[in-house]
């Protein structure tokens, strides 16, 4: 029986709020990936934070590393966009896992740049996947918009 998952990092809950709509729809298992060291919650600092982390070529520690994705044949992976791509944690969940042989569906959430070179970037980090073009919303978007997407 195929199985899913909805993989997900958030700051500010848009991506969360996405991420339970489409496991609501699916019917998918929900997995939170959470840096070892939350990134402040002042929106200044954290794009500070983040950006030196990026110019520095790092990427954080997480809470979990033994993800086993094992059973899921579909992982929708959900992330806010930060400069362009998708957020650190997520990219560092994509170096823990081996995704081989699996349908990733990439979701994002942007604050008016769109998704940038997030399709790339997700395809790079999961080189056996089969990567489909990721949604892109702005401020978490719309339940139809999530749900069409879904359904397509
Ligand atoms: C560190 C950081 C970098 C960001 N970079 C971008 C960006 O490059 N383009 C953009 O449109 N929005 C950017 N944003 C805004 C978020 O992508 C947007 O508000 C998103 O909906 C937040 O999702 P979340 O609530 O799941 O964290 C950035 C936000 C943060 C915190």
């Amino acid at each position: 029986m195929s199985k899913s998952a909805v993989v997900f990092y958030t700051w500010g809950g848009q991506a969360k709020t996405m991420a339970e709509e489409i496991a609501k729809l699916t019917g998918a298992d929900i997995i939170e990936v959470k840096p070892k060291t939350p990134y402040s919650d002042n929106y200044s600092t954290c794009v500070k934070d983040a950006k030196k982390e990026m110019d520095e070529g790092k990427l954080p520690e997480l809470t979990e590393t033994d993800f086993d994705m094992s059973a899921y044949d579909t992982v929708y992976l959900g992330s806010p966009i930060w400069f362009g791509t998708i957020a650190a944690p997520i990219a560092a969940f994509l170096t823990e896992v081996d995704l081989t042989g699996k349908i990733v569906k990439p979701f994002v959430t942007h604050g008016g740049g769109g998704k940038g070179h997030t399709d790339k970037d997700v395809a790079a980090l999961c080189p056996g996947s089969d990567v489909k073009p990721a949604l892109a919303v702005y401020e978490g978007g719309k339940k139809e918009e999530i749900e069409a997407w879904v359904r397509a």
